[in-house]
């Protein structure tokens, strides 16, 4: 009988003590915050939060600043419209649900108000200009419409090759890139497109141009190597590769001044190798400027400068290399 009264009293005591419980339960943080393109703040309950959610609590501030807004929903609703905050202004959404009168775990969601859905996206105008000193391409572009600002906007730029299935597809925050694999005596094909990274994300209208890149002089051939004879000099020269300039060179030419003026026809294959120049009828032991140049459909590359001696014809006739 004692006993039946004890296990009684228990239960009373648990059905007590959880009933405690339910009147205090702390609910979870709330999950998947998102600030839409539709300038929705909406959030999501987990499905194994413990409480019965009565409200939600949200508080909008900045970094260091007191609370600017504040709301109460219903425990039911899980969006509210911020179209009032300025786009592109950096906020802190704090939301914090609340269970009877007991404040749950909060979420502080740091985001950045996004262009809205109905943003102007397309692209202005596309400018291509040369980088005289270093031969790139730098390309730029804008929006039309920037008076929102461009927080959460990406540009994609596409380049696609004339007569050639090769694309180049690159992402991009800034409003202008430096192309440094183009090539002179190519058509290009250039398509931009400004994407607003909101959510859902929303793809603007491409803009396309043609930029035909002018043809352009090879950069001064480089020595690769030397082999000195005591009349002969043998030279082998690398000329720039066709991935950075493919006009059409023609002719190789490396003047000796008064000594010598030699010059090859070059045939352009697909592959573009190095020119093999040989000199002769040289004095031995003698030091031989020259000026190296390449032709193309530009016309002719700056010159490089080469200083090359021949080799000492020693008295019993042997060959001796000079350092
Ligand atoms: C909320 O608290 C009141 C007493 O303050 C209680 O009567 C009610 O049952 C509680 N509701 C829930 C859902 O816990
Ligand atoms: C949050 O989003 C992820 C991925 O979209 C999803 O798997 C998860 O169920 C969501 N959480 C809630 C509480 O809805
Ligand atoms: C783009 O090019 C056009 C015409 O060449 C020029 O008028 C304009 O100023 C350029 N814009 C920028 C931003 O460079
Ligand atoms: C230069 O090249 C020729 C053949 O192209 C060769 O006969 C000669 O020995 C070479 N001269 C030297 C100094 O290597
Ligand atoms: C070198 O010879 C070529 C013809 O082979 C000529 O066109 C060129 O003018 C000459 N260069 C000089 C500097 O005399
Ligand atoms: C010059 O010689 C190199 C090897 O030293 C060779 O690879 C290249 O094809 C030659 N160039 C020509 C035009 O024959």
């Amino acid at each position: 009988m004692v006993g039946k009264i004890c296990a009684l009293l228990l239960v009373a005591l648990f059905g007590l003590s959880g009933r405690v419980e339910a009147q205090e339960c702390v609910a979870d943080s709330v999950q998947n915050i998102t600030l839409s393109a539709y300038h929705l703040l909406s959030w999501e309950v987990g499905e194994d939060q413990p409480c019965v959610i009565t409200q939600f609590l949200i508080y909008i501030y900045q970094r260091n600043k007191p609370i600017e807004y504040s709301f109460e929903v219903n425990g039911n609703e899980n969006e509210v419209d911020v179209s009032f905050l300025e786009v592109c202004q950096d906020w802190i959404f704090n939301i914090i649900p609340v269970s009877n009168h007991t404040r749950g775990h909060e979420h502080h969601f740091y985001a950045s108000v996004p262009l809205p859905w109905h943003a102007d996206l397309s692209i202005a105008y596309i400018n291509v200009t040369r980088n005289g000193v270093t031969g790139d391409l730098h390309l730029s572009w804008d929006i039309t419409d920037a008076r929102l600002g461009s927080c959460t906007i990406r540009y994609r730029l596409t380049i696609e090759e004339d007569e050639s299935p090769d694309i180049h597809d690159l992402y991009l925050s800034e409003r202008s890139v430096n192309m440094h694999f183009l090539s002179p005596c190519t058509k290009y094909q250039i398509g931009v497109r400004a994407i607003n990274i909101a959510h859902p994300t929303i793809e603007g209208p491409i803009r396309s141009r043609y930029y035909d890149f002018p043809a352009a002089k090879q950069i001064p051939p480089r020595l690769e190597s030397v082999e000195q004879g005591v009349t002969t000099i043998n030279m082998t020269w690398e000329l720039e590769p066709k991935q950075r300039n493919r006009c059409e060179v023609k002719e190789f030419q490396v003047y000796g001044g008064t000594f010598f003026n030699v010059s090859a026809i070059y045939d352009d294959k697909p592959e573009r190798v190095h020119v093999n120049l040989s000199v002769d009828h040289l004095k031995p032991s003698s030091m031989y400027y020259m000026r190296a140049s390449v032709q193309n459909s530009a016309g002719w590359s700056d010159a490089t400068i080469a200083a090359i001696q021949t080799l000492d014809l020693s008295p019993d006739g042997q060959i001796k290399k000079l350092s």
